[in-house]
């Protein structure tokens, strides 16, 4: 079965308005050389989602947020709720990344939370699951993803798991120039989609699972080769469009 290949770029913290814009215009005029099969997304902070959903209006690149809401509305002071970022044209949001769950103290009570409001609102989780170095040293790393799946994916039901993009990032590769290898991250995608199967069964062979850490030109072909690695969560690379269009081209 074909799972659906994809390439996210997340952002982060990173770009003005006039940049994001030009970045992802840089994007849409390149992408035509990858793929078709690809599926790329982008996700801007949330200052400029609406010009960069405007930028790639026309082209078949999606757009997506790096956080939402816990509270679909009212009076909680700095946060974007789903229903906002689904009314610019959004059709994914990333949870969970490790990020926001080592400095802004999210965890599954919250990620719960926050996957309802992006159902509720029809947009697609990019949920984010991985361990720290000091989990990898101890041979943690599979108990860690585990339960990060189990507290929080395994409340979903059929419907949603069906609408539903994990990425596997280990912290010690996340901008860190290391990179799991291709065989490190094969093992653990492995590992994910039996416990997923352990809850879904067969749907757990459509789901995509990303890899997120230090992914590059250099190092994506190696990567994407493995039969349970379905493509990228890209931080740093995604900064420039040519580094991100030859991720694509690492299918
Ligand atoms: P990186 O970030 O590619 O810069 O390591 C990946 C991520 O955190 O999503």
């Amino acid at each position: 079965m074909a799972r659906k290949k994809i390439v996210a770029g997340n952002w982060k913290m990173n770009t003005v308005p006039a940049e994001g814009v030009e970045l992802a215009k840089s994007v849409v005029a390149g992408r035509g050389e990858v793929c078709e099969c690809v599926n790329f997304i982008v996700c801007p902070p949330f200052t400029h989602l609406s010009q960069v959903v405007e930028a790639v209006k026309g082209s078949d690149i999606a757009v997506g947020a790096q956080d939402c809401a816990t509270e679909a509305k009212g009076a909680y002071t700095g946060e974007v709720a789903a229903q906002m970022i689904a009314a610019l044209g959004c059709k994914y949001v990333i949870l969970g990344h490790s990020e926001r769950r080592q400095y802004y103290g999210e965890t599954s009570e919250s990620l719960n939370k926050k996957m309802a409001q992006a159902y509720a609102n029809g947009l697609t989780p990019i949920y984010c699951v991985g361990e720290n170095l000091e989990e990898r040293e101890a041979g943690n790393h599979f108990a860690v993803c585990k339960a990060q799946i189990e507290e929080v994916v395994f409340n979903l039901t059929e419907e949603q798991f069906a609408n539903l993009v994990i990425a596997y990032e280990p912290v010690w590769a996340i901008g860190t120039g290391k990179t799991a290898t291709a065989d490190q991250a094969q093992e653990i995608h492995a590992y994910i989609r039996e416990v997923l199967r352990s809850k879904f069964g067969a749907a757990a062979e459509e789901c995509p699972i990303l890899y997120g850490g230090s992914c590059k030109p250099s190092n994506a072909a190696e990567i994407f080769a493995k039969a349970d690695v379905d493509g990228g969560l890209i931080g740093g690379a995604a900064l420039k469009a040519e580094d991100f269009l030859a991720i694509g081209k690492g299918f």
